[in-house]
């Protein structure tokens, strides 16, 4: 029997092995230099002044929040598809969330349902302080719509794009913050570079970079220019707001810099995989997630959309064959935590229908072809019976 292929997965090699083997044997294993380090090369990456290293993207999407100024009694909206740490971000700041409906064909943000809920909105006096957009797969949401509707009314933007490392979008790499306030990216295990756990936040405001750099670490500071005493002795810190230990330490650090030196290979061969299946595919008349034109994406995900309600039938034999595929996602608010009631689910027609139908296949660097091409031989044999 064949080996079980998964959806996704790390690549390790001996140099970050060895990186994070030198870094535990150096002097700092946490708050040393390569935290540093990783934050500048990530900045140089994706063109933004400032990166904020945390402790992984959910921490990241908290600390946006409360960097925006997102308080009890604020509204905050994102993506009906995404994972629930975007949402769960504002309801850790005390906000309600609500969901807005996506364009079926690509799983990102609709810019018409966007268009309508914001116009709904400013009528009931319920625009919300922050949205959160979801680059889904890594694929990039049209920012510069969404930016002309939203910059107007004074709402800001965060970014989650957890999924969207080493994608572009407009010829720059996402994360250039030219769109958005805040952008987030997270480091696990799956995503298109590693630090086991680890995130990111790149922002291009000095003011807001000081103090995610602060609420990542109790909301402390030792800055001289930061310091509301002058003329203390060298050990005096102050805390100046409420923070968190989002922490990363110098080994993920270490481990996350040694990776981001491959991430463009590690996005190349992603393409390619995502090429291919595209390709084989489109021969049993099954199509994938629309590719956004204006971007390059970073192909997290591979979704398929499998019609007619058969979905989970086709989970279950490919799975059955020990390819384990997955769903990203059910929409939030199907979620016990989260549910809304059946009449306001049915106004979600465009991530009802993605629900239905979309499955995320095996990417990842080292899928081989042959793996590869049993994903492919095994999709194609079960959805043609
Ligand atoms: C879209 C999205 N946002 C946020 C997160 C949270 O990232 P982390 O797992 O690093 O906390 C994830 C992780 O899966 C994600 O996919």
């Amino acid at each position: 029997m064949s080996d079980p292929i998964h959806y996704g997965k790390q690549q390790i090699d001996q140099d970050d092995v060895q990186a994070v083997v030198d870094t535990l044997n150096s002097a700092f294993l946490t708050q040393g230099p390569q935290v540093a380090q990783f934050e500048q090369a990530l900045a140089n990456y994706v063109g933004s002044a400032h990166a904020i290293a945390c402790s992984n993207g959910t921490a990241a999407l908290h600390l946006a929040c409360m960097s925006l100024g997102v308080v009890t009694g604020d509204i905050v909206w994102t993506s009906a598809i995404s994972f629930v740490a975007s949402a769960n971000c504002a309801l850790y700041c005390g906000a309600s969330i609500s969901f807005i409906d996506i364009d079926a064909d690509t799983g990102n943000i609709s810019v018409a349902a966007l268009t309508q809920k914001l116009q709904q909105a400013k009528h009931t006096n319920s625009l919300p302080k922050v949205i959160v957009v979801v680059h889904l797969a890594g694929n990039s949401c049209d920012m510069q719509a969404i930016s002309e509707l939203c910059k107007p009314l004074g709402i800001k933007l965060i970014e989650d794009a957890c999924h969207a490392l080493g994608a572009s979008y407009q010829g720059d790499k996402v994360g250039n913050g030219k769109y958005s306030d805040c952008c987030v990216f997270s480091f696990h295990p799956v995503k298109s570079i590693t630090s086991a756990e680890g995130g990111m936040i790149t922002t291009n405001d000095s003011n807001t970079a000081k103090r995610l750099k602060q609420l990542a670490s109790h909301g402390i500071t030792k800055h001289p220019t930061e310091l509301q005493l002058a003329g203390q002795p060298n050990w005096y810190y102050e805390q100046q707001s409420l923070g968190y230990n989002y922490r990363l330490s110098d080994l993920h650090a270490a481990l996350g810099l040694s990776q981001l030196a491959k991430l463009n290979t590690f996005i190349e061969r992603r393409k390619q995989i995502f090429q291919q299946y595209q390709t084989a595919l489109s021969v049993g008349n099954l199509t994938l997630l629309e590719q956004n034109p204006e971007g390059e994406s970073a192909h997290h995900l591979v979704v398929v959309l499998i019609p007619n309600n058969k979905r989970d039938a086709v989970y279950q034999r490919l799975a059955d064959m020990k390819i384990h595929c997955q769903l990203h996602y059910m929409p939030i608010y199907r979620q016990p935590y989260h549910r809304i009631s059946d009449a306001a689910i049915k106004t979600f027609s465009g991530a009802e229908q993605y629900f239905a139908n979309a499955l995320s296949l095996p990417v990842y660097p080292d899928l081989s072809h042959q793996q590869q091409q049993r994903v492919i031989q095994s999709l194609l044999e079960i959805v043609n019976e």
